[in-house]
C-alpha cells in the first residue's frame, strides 16, 4: 500500500521529524550561499520519477514549490493547472482521473475545491497522493512548512505560544496547523475575526483527540486582558493523554497556568479572509491589520510572523523589513520540505516513513443509512455520487455518539441509533460504546422505513 498525505494525521510525529531532518540535510548541502533557506542546483535522487500535479483551484506557491522540489530532486513533473482543460470538464470522476494519471506518474499532488476530494483520490490511486488543499478542510503540506519554519526559527515546537490570527473558520492551513501544533505540544492562541472562529468540530477534536485543553481568557490569571479579542486558549498537556495541569472544558479542575504564560508570544500566524469560501464573498469586518504598530508591545518582541500567503491587506507591508517577519522564508522552505516529503513517499530515501499510516482510533461505519450534511463535502458532487459510498468514523461523546465523515471530517450527531441484531432503535441521547452492530439514522421516520422499531415508546 502506498502512503498518502491527505491530512496532517497521516504522518506520525516521528515521520514529520524525519522529513524535517532530510529537509535540513538538503539545505545544508544544497542551500544557496548567503540565503541558506533557498535550495539551488539539482540532485539525482528522483531521476527515474515523475510527479503529477493536478490543481482544480488557484495556486502559486504550493504547485510551483512542488514542481520545483521535483525538479531539484532530479525528477520530472506533469502539470494540470486548469480544470477546464482536463476531462473533469466533461464530467470525469476523481476516481477515474487518478486511475488514469497513475499510469503516467509515480505520485500525485492534488488541490480541489471540495472537502474530502483528495481522500477519494487516495482511495482509488495505487500511487502516493498528496493533498495540496481540499476546500476548507486541510492543507497538510503547508503545515509541514509552517512547523518546519517554527522549528528552525525557535529551535523547538514544544511549549511555544502560537497566536493564530484571522479567518480560522475557513482557512484550511489553520485546520491542519492546529492539530500539528497540538501534537507537538505548542499552545494555541486563536484570535479570530468576527464570526471567523475555529469550526466547532475542529475545537471538539482538539480536545478529544489531542487532549488540548481550552481555557477561557477570564481564567487565565496573569494574562493581560483586553489587548486582543480572545475567546479561548488551547493548551496541550506536558505529556500526551495527561490532563493534570490545566482546567478541563467542564471547568472541574482549577486552572494553574504558569504566571508568565503569555507574557511572550513566540509566533503570530496571520491568515487572510478566505472570501472564495464565504457565500457572498464576506466582509473583512474588524479584521485587524498585523503591522509594526500592532506588534509594538513587549509581548511581541520575539514573535516570528508567519503567513501561508497570499496576503491581501491583513499583514502590513511595513513588516517586510522587520526581522520578525519570516513569511517569505516560510514560502522558501516549501521546496526543501516538499523535496523531503516526495523523497519519503517515493522511498527515494528509505526508512523515513513506516510501511503503514498511523492507525485510526475510531470504529468505521460503512452502512449507507446516513448522508454527510456538509454541503461542501465531495460526497455532495453529483459526478462522485455515481460510485462513492458514505463512510464515517464513530466517535464516543459522553452522552451520545457522533459520526465523522471519512472524507471531509465534519461531525454530526445522528438522531437515532439502532442495533442490527435486534432491529430496535432509540434516540441518540445516552452513553453507548461504538460497536459494529450499531446502525444510525437521521430521523425516527428513516429508522422505521428501514424496518426498525423503537426500543422505548
Ligand atoms: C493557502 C491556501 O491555498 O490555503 N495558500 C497556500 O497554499 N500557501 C492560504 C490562502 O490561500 O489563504
Amino acid at each position: 500500500m502506498p502512503r498518502d498525505v491527505v491530512t496532517i494525521d497521516d504522518l506520525s510525529e516521528d515521520e514529520i521529524q524525519h522529513i524535517f531532518s532530510l529537509a535540513d540535510e538538503i539545505l545544508a548541502t544544497q542551500g544557496t550561499p548567503g540565503l541558506p533557506h533557498r535550495v539551488r542546483g539539482r540532485l539525482a535522487l528522483a531521476s527515474e520519477h515523475v510527479l503529477a500535479t493536478l490543481f482544480y483551484e488557484a495556486s502559486t506557491r504550493t504547485r510551483l514549490s512542488f514542481e520545483s522540489a521535483m525538479l531539484r530532486l532530479g525528477g520530472q513533473y506533469l502539470s494540470s493547472a486548469d480544470p477546464k482543460t482536463t476531462s473533469t470538464a466533461k464530467g470525469e470522476t476523481i476516481a477515474d482521473t487518478v486511475r488514469v494519471v497513475e499510469n503516467y506518474a509515480d505520485a500525485i499532488v492534488m488541490r480541489h475545491p471540495c472537502e474530502g476530494a483528495v481522500r477519494v483520490a487516495a482511495e482509488y490511486a495505487s500511487i502516493p497522493v498528496i493533498n495540496a488543499g481540499d476546500g476548507g478542510h486541510e492543507h497538510p503540506t503547508q503545515t509541514l512548512c509552517d512547523l518546519y519554519t517554527l522549528q528552525r526559527e525557535k529551535g523547538t515546537l514544544k511549549d511555544l505560544n502560537v497566536m493564530l490570527w484571522g479567518d480560522l473558520k475557513h482557512g484550511r492551513t489553520v485546520h491542519s496547523l492546529v492539530y500539528g501544533l497540538a501534537r507537538f505540544g505548542a499552545r494555541i492562541i486563536p484570535v479570530a475575526g468576527q464570526g471567523l472562529g475555529l469550526p466547532e468540530h475542529v475545537v471538539r477534536r482538539l480536545h478529544r483527540d489531542y487532549d488540548c485543553t481550552a481555557v477561557p481568557p477570564e481564567e487565565m490569571g496573569a494574562v493581560e486582558q483586553g489587548e486582543v479579542p480572545l475567546d479561548v486558549v488551547y493548551l496541550t498537556p506536558d505529556k500526551p493523554h495527561q490532563r493534570s495541569l490545566f482546567t478541563d472544558l467542564d471547568g472541574q479542575t482549577p486552572t494553574r497556568l504558569p504566571a508568565n504564560a503569555f507574557s511572550s508570544i513566540d509566533a503570530c500566524y496571520v491568515t487572510r479572509l478566505q472570501r472564495e469560501r464565504i457565500v457572498g464573498g464576506g466582509q473583512p469586518g474588524d479584521y485587524t491589520v498585523i503591522d509594526k504598530q500592532f506588534l509594538e508591545g513587549k509581548r511581541y518582541r520575539d514573535s516570528k510572523v508567519l503567513h501561508p500567503l497570499p496576503r491581501v491587506g491583513e499583514l502590513g507591508y511595513d513588516m517586510d523589513n522587520d526581522e520578525r517577519a519570516v513569511y517569505f522564508k516560510q514560502a522558501s522552505y516549501g521546496v526543501p520540505v516538499r523535496m523531503a516529503l516526495i523523497a519519503a513517499l517515493l522511498e527515494l530515501r528509505p526508512g523515513l516513513l513506516s510501511k503503514s499510516a498511523p492507525k485510526r482510533r475510531h470504529l468505521e461505519y460503512h452502512r449507507q443509512t446516513l448522508k454527510c450534511d456538509n454541503p461542501l463535502c465531495v460526497t455532495m458532487l453529483e459526478t462522485e455520487q455515481r460510485y462513492l459510498k458514505q463512510k464515517y468514523l464513530v466517535i464516543n461523546e459522553e452522552d451520545h455518539l457522533l459520526v465523522r465523515c471519512v472524507y471531509c471530517e465534519h461531525e454530526t450527531a445522528p438522531a437515532c441509533v439502532g442495533h442490527e441484531s435486534t432491529r430496535k432503535y432509540a434516540p441518540n441521547d445516552s452513553p453507548l460504546d461504538p460497536h459494529p452492530d450499531l446502525v444510525f439514522f437521521n430521523s425516527p421516520a428513516e429508522a422505521k422505513a428501514a424496518g426498525y422499531s423503537p426500543s422505548r415508546e
